[in-house]
């Protein structure tokens, strides 16, 4: 299979497999709360105070400018490994368990996580978040099953658009979460005027916050080196025009540039999906 998009057929893979592993994966749970998907949606939608810039998960960010072979950029990818993530459920059962704030003491119940239970706290923490209203102009929402994701996906694009996924995959065994990673290939770079991110949240089964960017921006497929013989195939976006962006948000402080001077582009953790409609590599 050709490994640069992760097909329709693979996420259906997916599910199937999930089909058969759901039971045990609902009640088990993430002692290990997803951490990266927090600091993910802090990173790129918020702004931060300068002492977090000690975060080693920062290093997402990069511009235009770094995508040259031969180019070293320290990046940070999680090292949990994908199997310890929860697994999606299929719509029917997702359906049947409650998903809303309103009925947190009933979800832990159900989960029998105790009240004040890190568990419950990112139970509680995503609820919030998928509960939030969307900011002016932006469209968001939270998918509990792959059908679900798929529905709400379709109806950001026009309905004969041909959907794709994007993921960054680890070509290797992955141990070392930041290090210095080289541009091994001219990076393929995809038109999306629409992308929907979807973000995977701490939750018992997987719950995806996903989305939607109407901006100027380029979709990139990055193979990069570690220093260590680590390859991966990075999946990165690109704004292009940052001129109306905040001037405090911490993607600035990062790469030491200023609104407008130029592109932010990060890259995305291994377990979110990218979609696109009818990608044209150029
Ligand atoms: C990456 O390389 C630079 C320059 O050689 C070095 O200063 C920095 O510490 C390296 N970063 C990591 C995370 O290894
Ligand atoms: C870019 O696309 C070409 C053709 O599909 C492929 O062979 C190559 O590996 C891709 N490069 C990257 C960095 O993904």
């Amino acid at each position: 299979m050709d490994s640069r998009f992760a097909s329709y057929s693979f996420l259906f893979y997916v599910l199937l497999v999930s089909q058969c592993t759901h039971t045990n994966s609902a009640r088990r749970i993430t002692e290990n709360i997803n951490k990266e998907v927090y600091d993910h949606l802090r990173i790129v939608n918020k702004h931060d105070d300068p002492s977090t810039l000690m975060d080693p998960s920062l290093n997402v960010f990069f511009t235009l400018n770094d995508l040259r072979i031969g180019n070293s950029i320290a990046i940070y990818f999680s090292t949990k490994h994908p199997s310890l993530y929860p697994h999606l459920l299929p719509r029917e059962e997702s359906d049947s368990i409650p998903f809303s704030l309103s009925q947190l003491p009933n979800i832990l119940e159900f989960f029998s996580f105790p009240k004040h239970s890190p568990q419950a706290k990112a139970i509680e923490y995503t609820l919030a978040q998928c509960e939030l209203e969307a900011l002016k102009g932006e469209t968001k929402f939270c998918a509990t099953s792959l059908e679900s994701m798929l529905d709400s996906t379709r109806g950001v694009f026009r309905l004969d658009a041909k959907l794709e996924v994007l993921t960054t995959k680890y070509l290797s065994s992955h141990a070392i979460p930041l290090q210095n990673y080289t541009v091994l290939e001219e990076p393929n770079a995809t038109l999306a005027p629409k992308m929907v991110a979807c973000h995977n949240m701490p939750y018992p089964y997987a719950v995806y916050y996903c989305h939607v960017q109407e901006s100027d921006h380029k979709v990139f497929e990055i193979l990069v080196g570690g220093e260590n013989g680590e390859r991966v195939r990075a999946i990165g976006v690109c704004h292009m025009d940052t001129s109306q962006w905040d001037p405090n948000h911490v993607a600035f402080r990062v790469l030491k540039t200023w609104p407008g001077r130029s592109s932010v582009c990060h890259f995305f953790p291994a377990n979110n999906l990218i979609w696109v409609a009818s990608p044209m590599i150029i």
